[in-house]
């Protein structure tokens, strides 16, 4: 039934670890597994690597935001993503770090050998530099007023108010968004990699290994030309060193997927397999990389470019699929619809997410909707009410009537056969990403085993004397049609099949086995092997997702009240060192505006002046102060807190202020004589 064994590599892309995994990135990571899982149960040679991607600014902005070394950082982000992808049962072969040896090795490697035949441009460039935080800033750390429609606090690349696109250096009253700093322009020799050396290569390699709804978004991209692209960025840079370039890092982007490799030798270093019989030039291993569709312009052309040059082999297929939505909408969190992977866990089995995706997913780029009412509906009816109840309907006449051994041979056994031979649509349909037909296909058998279950009625046979090999035939072929089923959806539900194979009293769902029936043999007792999903179970999954966001600093969420928080009688805090400390940038501000904020207990929106530049601020001192009074004084802020997405609106800052709380709670005054931006030593 299967081909030769082939040998697989297969890849999902590596996820940032700077922050949780959510349901979103599930698409991928389920949508991979599910395919590894069915290439293994086939028998083919099938090794699945992922790594987390630990390099670029925003995870070393981060860690110093949260007082930790970048290491800290992401070994503690590494344990949390493992833990939640344990948790819906995706089975890397192996889950390695960027930040490795191997890594280091192969991203010098591939840039040395890049440089050497020719492929590697350097030159000056100018770009905004952060004054006081002494560093380059990445356009998305540069914000400011949008230059169309003047909406104030505008990153650096398009304006949330009226949707225009633009350079960093159009933004006027430009500002850092990690110290507030005005930028200002410097400097720097930049490395190039000269993706344009490639294009006719690229322009036949597309046609070949990439989905055909992609091709129409390459054409774009070959018309626009392509251009160099930047692989270096100057230090202070959380990455790998240039080897022939002290000060120069390797942009994150240029050694991430280099990480696939990396994750891989880590792999045939612990297995004894050669990794050059995968990565070589002629080799016949497959090598498949899963990405959504944001990321296709660096899997599509910089990578198999990169590997085209430095004489490795290319991918043999990059899939991409859509992004995520819920209930029809981008994932909100003042919804409670931006859910973690961790908090699904708490209310729901991994194996529903699973199955509900399955049943949604084709092999295009299109997005996929994950209705809860749907969801919830979807799989009760499919899961619960017609696959398991196959078995459940079944085991109990076994078990009590012929001491659980199922019948010599299958009646009707034409049913059976055209579930088996099902199986070669179902896995061609596997083969291609093709997951939702598979379903249908595999929902279809269920139907039909349901509606011989129907007709031959086993319960009322079981009342009648003489009927007794009637019942054991029917709940033969019912229990045989069952397992047939379970192992079809094998990759999706890895433990209700696991659990199927103790009740069935097998020890294997390989894809071929189902040829036998199993006849003459002992069955064991049936316990549930899935319930329903309510309604009150997925309104607290939106109800937990809402809480948890606030608990969660790292997906920039609301920022508590202050008075709930650093102002109530508390202990006084571990001791902090004189660098902590002086990283604090306390300054005078000025009270320009003072507002209600609609919908918020505790909250005013202050507009705070530091002397040429204006802040956003929600301030938790409502209960004490009517904003009338407030605006026109001064007060005291900590300028480089970084910006926080809160529930009404980006805070960019804190006011501080002392008392017990309530209405004695009182904003710090400096002296009158203090001018708006002076910094408080
Ligand atoms: N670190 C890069 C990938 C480097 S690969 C060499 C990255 N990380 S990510 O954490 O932002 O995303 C990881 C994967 O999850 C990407 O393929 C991305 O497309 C996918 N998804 C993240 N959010 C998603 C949705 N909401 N929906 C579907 N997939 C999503 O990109
Ligand atoms: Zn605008």
């Amino acid at each position: 039934m299967t081909d030769s064994k082939r040998k697989i590599l297969v890849t999902s892309a590596l996820p940032y670890a700077n922050g949780p995994i959510h349901l979103g990135h599930l698409v991928e990571y389920i949508q991979t597994d599910i395919w590894v899982r069915f290439q293994k149960q086939r028998g083919h040679q099938c090794i699945y690597v992922c790594a987390d991607d630990a390099h670029g600014t925003p995870i070393m902005l981060k860690a110093d935001q949260l007082g930790k070394s970048p290491q800290e950082l992401i070994d503690q982000v590494s344990a949390e993503h493992q833990r939640d992808f344990a948790g819906f049962m995706v089975n890397f072969d192996n889950y390695y770090s960027t930040h490795s040896e191997e890594n280091r090795h192969f991203a010098s490697l591939i840039y040395q050998r890049l440089r050497d035949a020719g492929h590697i441009s350097r030159r000056t460039i100018t770009q905004a530099y952060d004054p006081v935080k002494n560093m380059f800033l990445p356009d998305r750390f540069i914000k400011g007023e949008c230059p169309k429609c003047g909406a104030k606090d505008q990153y650096g690349d398009s304006c949330e108010a009226c949707g225009a696109t633009y350079q960093p250096t159009e933004l006027k009253n430009a500002y850092s968004a990690i110290s507030g700093a005005a930028p200002i322009e410097k400097e720097s020799e930049h490395f190039f990699f000269k993706l344009g050396d490639f294009e006719s290569f690229l322009r036949g390699w597309v046609n070949e290994h990439v989905q055909s709804q992609m091709i129409h978004k390459l054409n774009e991209w070959f018309e626009a030309g392509l251009q160099e692209w930047d692989i270096s960025r100057d230090a202070p840079y959380w990455g790998f060193e240039i080897p022939d370039a002290p000060g120069k890092y390797f942009y994150v982007w240029m050694d991430a997927p280099i990480g696939y490799m990396a994750s891989f030798k880590n792999w045939c270093d612990k297995n004894g397999v050669d990794f050059d019989d995968y990565w070589k030039q002629d080799s016949d291993a497959e090598l498949y990389h899963f990405i959504g569709k944001d990321i296709a312009y660096f899997h599509t052309l910089f990578w198999p470019a990169e590997l085209k040059g430095a004489g490795f082999r290319t991918p043999t297929g990059v899939f991409c699929h859509g992004f995520l939505t819920v209930n029809g909408q981008k994932m909100s969190k003042s919804r409670g619809t931006f859910i973690m992977a961790e908090t699904y866990l708490k209310h729901l089995r991994p194996e529903y997410l699973r199955y509900y995706f399955a049943a949604k997913l084709g092999s295009g780029i299109d997005d996929i909707d994950l209705s809860l009412e749907d969801f919830r509906l979807r799989v009760n009816a499919d899961l619960v009410n017609k696959v398991v109840n196959i078995a459940s309907r079944c085991a109990g006449f076994i078990q009590k009537k012929f001491d659980g051994k199922l019948g010599s041979e299958l009646t009707y056994a034409s049913l059976y056969h055209e579930a088996v031979a099902a199986g070669h649509t179902i896995a061609d349909a596997y083969e291609k990403r093709e997951y939702a037909r598979a379903m249908r296909e595999i929902m279809h058998i269920a139907d039909k085993a349901n509606q011989y279950i129907d007709n031959a009625e086993p319960w009322v046979l079981a009342k009648q004397a003489g009927r007794e090999a009637e019942v054991q035939d029917s709940c033969t072929l019912g229990i045989n049609l069952f397992r047939v089923i379970i192992s079809y959806l094998a990759p999706v539900l890895p433990e209700v099949a696991e659990k199927a194979c103790e009740f069935l009293n097998i020890d294997t769902l390989a894809w071929n086995a189902i040829e036998q029936p199993l006849l003459d043999h002992r069955i064991n007792k049936f316990k549930p092997l899935m319930q329903r999903v309510d309604e009150a179970t997925i309104e607290a999954l939106i109800e937990d997702s809402k809480q948890s966001l606030q608990a969660q600093p790292q997906v920039q969420s609301a920022q508590p009240a202050a008075a709930e928080t650093e102002l109530s009688k508390e202990p006084i805090a571990d001791t902090i060192e004189f660098p902590d400390f002086a990283k604090v940038d306390l300054r005078v501000a000025r009270i320009a505006k003072a507002e209600h904020v609609e919908g918020a207990d505790k909250l005013l929106r202050l507009t705070l002046d530091l002397g040429g530049e204006t802040r956003n601020v929600f301030a938790g001192i409502k209960s004490a102060y009517q904003p009338q009074e407030l605006e026109g004084k001064l007060t005291v802020m900590v300028a480089n807190l970084a910006p926080r997405k809160m529930k009404f609106g980006v805070s960019e800052g804190m006011v501080l202020a002392a008392g017990p709380g309530g209405k004695e709670l009182w904003i710090l005054e400096p002296h009158a004589g203090a001018q708006p931006g002076m910094r408080i030593k």
